[in-house]
């Protein structure tokens, strides 16, 4: 057998003796609601996707995208791919966001990724959170700059590391992803940001989970906290709350443009098709517009919380919409997303290598989308299953 496909079968025989095999299944068709026909033809409630708002269904997104005058980019932006619509998109990112300058790129993995290896390089100190998105990481890995990870959201264990640094750099830079993806908890940006000015570091800031329905008009966790700053570089994306596709940097004018020139993976990609500008254009009017929609995400939330804790539901301490329910060992998440899946509600299980061994967890989001008896019944198929397992025990 030729050496690929022998090494291929390989670490597939470990990657499913270690129960770490993922499977996709196929949407069907969707509805309003947040619901999705599956391949077996049964329709379920969806608590598992990143569209805080339920704006990927809305209608007015698909249209705008019809209306856009090329489905396609056709090249890089360097090349003959920066339509007006991205210009557009750019311009109105930067007032919603409160920044001199925006740069729209493919997705959040491709500008985390390529933006952090332009803005640290080998002569310069990274300081990473522990729990950054993989995006984040391998940012970080690419800048070839010396990274010291530090404690979840954990200033002290930060500023010793500062302190304690071996050898003096070029340049420090903080990475912090804003709302933590898998544990649903927000960083501590406004100690980040003061640690940042106190030591002349830069700070690098993810808020792909809280763009679009956390603070005014869903301009995410630093404007809502009153955090614009020079030394700061924030990354938004389209693909959660703004229920499309595509990403953008944003911060001061000659980083941007430093980004422009440098970016690996904007620079040699194709830019973002002018229909999805125009969707995401679509999307930001809705944020700005209609807070009915992250004020109904926000009751949600907090009924999901008040109806979990009443039936002795251990949860994350979390005010966002993304809720981790810990469970340990990964065949335990396992069984009980099948048992979800079973009653109608589509949950993932999240298991090593995305989170740290011994804490895998059923990850459960919340959508302006979804109905309150949908909530309701979420947390009385979770209770079930937890009842279950304490008879099995007995
Ligand atoms: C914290 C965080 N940053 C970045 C990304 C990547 O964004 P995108 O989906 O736009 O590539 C994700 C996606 O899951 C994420 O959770």
């Amino acid at each position: 057998m030729p050496w690929l496909a022998e090494r291929a079968r390989a670490e597939l025989a470990d990657i499913a003796a270690a129960e770490r095999t993922r499977l996709r299944q196929t949407v069907g068709a969707s509805r309003a609601d947040g619901q999705v026909r599956c391949a077996d033809g049964q329709w379920r409630r969806v608590f598992c996707s990143n569209d805080y708002l339920g704006l990927a269904g809305d209608p007015r997104l698909a249209a705008a995208a019809a209306g856009a005058d090329a489905s396609g980019a056709r090249a890089s932006q360097h090349v003959c791919g920066y339509h007006a619509e991205q210009a557009a998109l750019e311009a109105e990112l930067a007032a919603v966001l409160g920044v001199p300058r925006v740069l729209v790129g493919g997705s959040g993995y491709a500008l985390n990724s390529g933006a952090i290896a332009v803005l640290a390089g080998a002569q310069d100190q990274i300081y990473s959170d522990a729990l950054n998105h993989a995006s984040l990481i391998d940012g970080c890995r690419l800048s070839r700059a010396r990274v010291q990870r530090y404690a979840h959201a954990d200033l002290a264990d930060l500023q010793a590391h500062m302190d304690s640094a071996a050898r003096p750099a070029a340049g420090q830079l903080i990475v912090t992803d804003a709302l933590f993806s898998m544990d649903g908890d927000v960083a501590p940006l406004a100690g980040l940001l003061d640690l940042a000015r106190r030591r002349d570091a830069a700070l690098y800031v993810d808020d792909a989970h809280g763009f679009g329905w956390a603070g005014p008009g869903g301009s995410g966790h630093l404007a809502a906290a009153g955090l614009a700053d020079a030394r700061v570089v924030q990354l938004v994306t389209f693909g959660k709350a703004l229920g499309g596709y595509g990403a953008a940097l944003a911060g001061e004018a000659d980083i941007i443009e430093w980004l422009l020139q440098r970016c690996r993976t904007t620079m040699f990609a194709t830019a973002l098709p002018p229909a999805v500008c125009a969707a995401a254009r679509a999307a930001l009017r809705i944020c700005a517009g209609e807070p009915e929609h992250a004020a109904r995400l926000r009751a949600r939330i907090a009924l999901f919380r008040r109806e979990a804790a009443a039936a002795g539901l251990r949860l994350l301490p979390s005010q966002s919409p993304i809720q981790a329910l810990l469970l340990g060992a990964e065949s335990r998440a396992l069984a009980w997303q099948q048992g979800l899946w079973q009653r109608g509600y589509w949950v993932n299980a999240i298991r090593p290598p995305t989170v740290p061994a011994g804490t895998a967890r059923l990850r459960i989001t919340l959508s302006a989308a979804q109905a309150e008896a949908d909530v309701r019944g979420l947390v009385a198929a979770l209770a079930e299953l937890q009842a279950a397992e304490t008879a099995l025990s007995a």
